[in-house]
């Protein structure tokens, strides 16, 4: 065991820079080499230290650097290579949403994982993001009773930060349906577990499916969701859920200045006021409050290499099983038919 988290940064791009904001906050971790084909000048983008040093290919920065943990963030097409080479040399594994583009490539890294004894987490963020902690929080508890229904939805401008456009070429990212509407599969999952079937209509155009909006079929629920990045380029982003409950509606939109509301009994709406990481300098809360999910995704994975237990949130295997569920959505759009599903065990 390290006394730090040593972690390879795989990519210094848009995600690389989030994570390396994240990993400045942490005291037990630290990015002990960065792997970008574009060299040292990803550092700037990374406010990473000069010293750090930056490799064209993991391989190589494996052999040099002795780390923990290698942390993906690259083009999706990559995660599944990146990952394996990352589990064979015996370290543990932190991948960005989406794990892979196809089930085959989730299923090999789970199970290289498994059968390493390493740790592979999936940064499905949102999992971890304040607000919909909340909203996990009033389903489990029952508080307002039972979820009748729920909306979620993610929206943003036509992306065109990736560097090499790769978000918009199908074969390596398969649009919005995987890339931006998995974030609100994969907290369905989490919150109600699988659907009995999926009902989907989609837009496709050259990036993919670029536009996707799903009914999922639960017993005595309405659940419904949408994800598009169809909207002009400087549009901006928005996400946002609307659950019903028995005695209670909770209400979020990223985009708002009061982000979560409540209306419950015979109150009317009222801003949620949400719990604050204690024992920090204001500065230091207020940067955490602006990275939202990313930061408390990456504080307990290395929490969990610190104490040396396994991860359970966001793991390989359920970010599989996000997956197996936005194919069978955009199965949907595309043949037009109801997607039954058989339950998963977990
Ligand atoms: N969790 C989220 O909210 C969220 C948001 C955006 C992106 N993502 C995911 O993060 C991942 C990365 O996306 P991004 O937005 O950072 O992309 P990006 O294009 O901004 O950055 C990718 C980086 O990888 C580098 N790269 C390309 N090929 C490489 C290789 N062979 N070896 C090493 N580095 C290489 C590029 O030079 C670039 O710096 C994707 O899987 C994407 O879906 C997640």
């Amino acid at each position: 065991m390290f006394a730090m988290q040593q972690i390879v940064l795989a990519g210094g791009g848009c995600m690389g820079a989030m994570h390396a904001k994240v990993y400045r906050l942490l005291p037990d971790a630290c990015i002990a080499a960065v792997v970008d084909p574009r060299g040292e000048r990803v550092l700037e983008g990374l406010c990473a230290d000069a010293n750090v040093p930056v490799f064209p290919d993991l391989a190589a920065a494996l052999e040099r650097v002795e780390c923990s943990a290698v942390d993906i963030c690259l083009p999706t097409d990559l995660h599944r290579e990146t990952a394996l080479l990352a589990l064979a040399a015996g370290k543990h594994v932190f991948c960005e949403k989406p794990i892979a583009l196809t089930r085959e490539d989730a299923a090999a890294m789970t199970a290289a994982a498994q059968s390493a004894g390493l740790q592979m987490m999936v940064g499905h963020c949102i999992r971890f993001w304040p607000e919909y902690l909340e909203l996990k929080r009033a389903v489990d508890s029952g508080e307002y009773g039972r979820l009748v229904s729920l909306s979620m939805d993610r929206r943003t401008g036509r992306p065109g930060y990736s560097i090499g456009n790769w978000v918009n070429r199908p074969e390596r990212c398969l649009g919005a349906a995987l890339d931006l509407h998995i974030h609100d599969t994969d907290f369905l999952l989490h919150l109600l577990g699988c659907p009995e079937a999926v009902v989907s209509q989609g837009l496709r155009d050259e990036t993919g499916w670029s536009s996707i909006s799903t009914q999922y079929v639960y017993a005595q629920r309405i659940v419904v969701a949408e994800g598009a990045w169809n909207y002009p380029e400087k549009w901006g982003f928005q996400m946002r859920f609307h659950a019903v409950f028995e005695r209670g509606v909770l209400e979020f939109d990223s985009s708002a200045k009061d982000t979560l509301m409540l209306t419950a009994g015979d109150s009317s709406a009222a801003a949620v006021r949400l719990p604050e990481p204690s024992g920090m300098s204001p500065a230091v809360r207020e940067q955490i409050a602006s990275l939202g999910g990313y930061y408390h995704e990456l504080d307990y994975f290395v929490d969990c290499l610190e104490r040396g237990e396994p991860v359970a949130i966001s793991t390989g295997a359920q970010a599989a099983e996000s997956l197996a569920l936005v194919l069978a959505e955009i199965e949907s759009a595309a043949s037009g038919k109801i997607i039954t599903l058989k339950k998963s065990s977990s």
